[in-house]
């Protein structure tokens, strides 16, 4: 694997999630692979969880890492070609990336969108300059519309707690029983966020409905219906209530308008996600990839209950995150 931007840089997801677990068993069954290679992970952003689990799952392998938060720590970036720099950026990308690159054997990558311009963030112009000019694998950990390691772990979630056998021979997991219904509901936010996160869970999960490992639904108030290339074929309503009848999963996300590009259309909090909400689904587990604000996007009542699965579902980040990078270093 030389990128990991997106679903379609995965071979097979049955297999991926097979790796992800077996990273989660035995996390240090290859930590002679990354031995004398070092990963370098840029953030033009805030993170957590991606930074720590990212790291985590790169000393399992034994690699080395390094870690540059380029807005305290770095200097101001020109991403545009052609660009007189007598104003305030201080390095091309063009000299930056390369420069990591000599460093670095593998690079991780976090650039959020500026949510004022859809074709400019769309093209995720950013990551694949970066990419081209660093001359190494890069691992997204998070771009403008996209959130990879994000939804891999989603998935492998799923399937974990959901009821599947693994069928070896065919190398794909069955459902025992009724398919879960997974779904995907809009909730109100103070701020206006990104659509990397749904963008890319709509992506893995019409896959795995594709597979037939889930049903998929999409609930979300009139205004917030997400870019075609990564909900066409998904199942969409603004009916909240109607999505989480039966449900088994539900991933509770917030984001900003895709039509009326970054802008708030909503706040209203009736979308919150609340425990009442719950007695009509299938007992379903409340997932959200973090952070979470209480009392505006879920209630504490449902985070502090049996069904939020959230913090399980960060552990997860470590096993999605290692299963790319070991991916990564065998295939160089
Ligand atoms: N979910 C997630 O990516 O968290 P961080 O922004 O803290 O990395």
């Amino acid at each position: 694997m030389k990128q990991f931007f997106s679903v379609h840089d995965i071979p097979s997801l049955a297999e991926a999630v097979q790796t992800a677990l077996a990273c989660k068993a035995n996390p240090f069954q290859e930590e002679q692979l990354g031995k004398h290679k070092v990963i370098g992970l840029v953030f033009l952003n805030p993170s957590l969880r991606t930074r720590m689990s990212t790291q985590k799952a790169a000393l399992n392998l034994g690699m080395d890492v390094m870690i540059m938060n380029m807005t305290s720590d770095g200097w101001a970036l020109e991403t545009k070609d052609g660009v007189v720099m007598d104003g305030d950026t201080a390095e091309h990308i063009k000299e930056a990336a390369a420069v990591m690159g000599e460093y670095c054997d593998i690079l991780g990558l976090r650039s959020f969108p500026n949510l004022k311009n859809a074709e400019e963030d769309y093209s995720e112009e950013l990551f694949h300059k970066f990419a081209q000019y660093c001359g190494k694998p890069v691992v997204s950990l998070e771009s403008a519309t996209r959130h990879p390691l994000q939804s891999f772990t989603d998935l492998m979630t799923i399937i974990e707690k959901g009821n599947y056998t693994y069928e070896q021979s065919k190398k794909e997991y069955v459902p025992q029983g009724k398919k879960p219904k997974v779904v995907l509901t809009w909730a109100p936010h103070v701020k206006a966020l990104p659509q990397a996160v749904p963008n890319s869970f709509a992506e893995w999960m019409i896959k795995a409905e594709q597979l037939g490992w889930i049903d998929f639904v999409i609930a979300h108030p009139e205004g917030y219906a997400l870019a075609e290339e990564f909900t066409s074929g998904a199942t969409t309503t603004t009916d909240q209530k109607e999505a989480l009848e039966g449900a088994d999963f539900i991933y509770v996300k917030n984001w900003s308008s895709y039509e009326h590009y970054g802008e708030i259309l909503s706040t209203d909090p009736s979308w919150m996600l609340t425990l009442e909400k719950l007695k009509e689904t299938n007992n379903a587990k409340v997932m959200h990839c973090l952070p979470v604000r209480r009392d505006v996007v879920i209630a504490s009542e449902v985070l502090d209950s049996e069904h939020a699965i959230v913090i399980e579902q960060a552990s997860n980040r470590v096993w999605a995150a290692q299963a790319v990078l070991q991916e990564m270093l065998k295939n160089k």
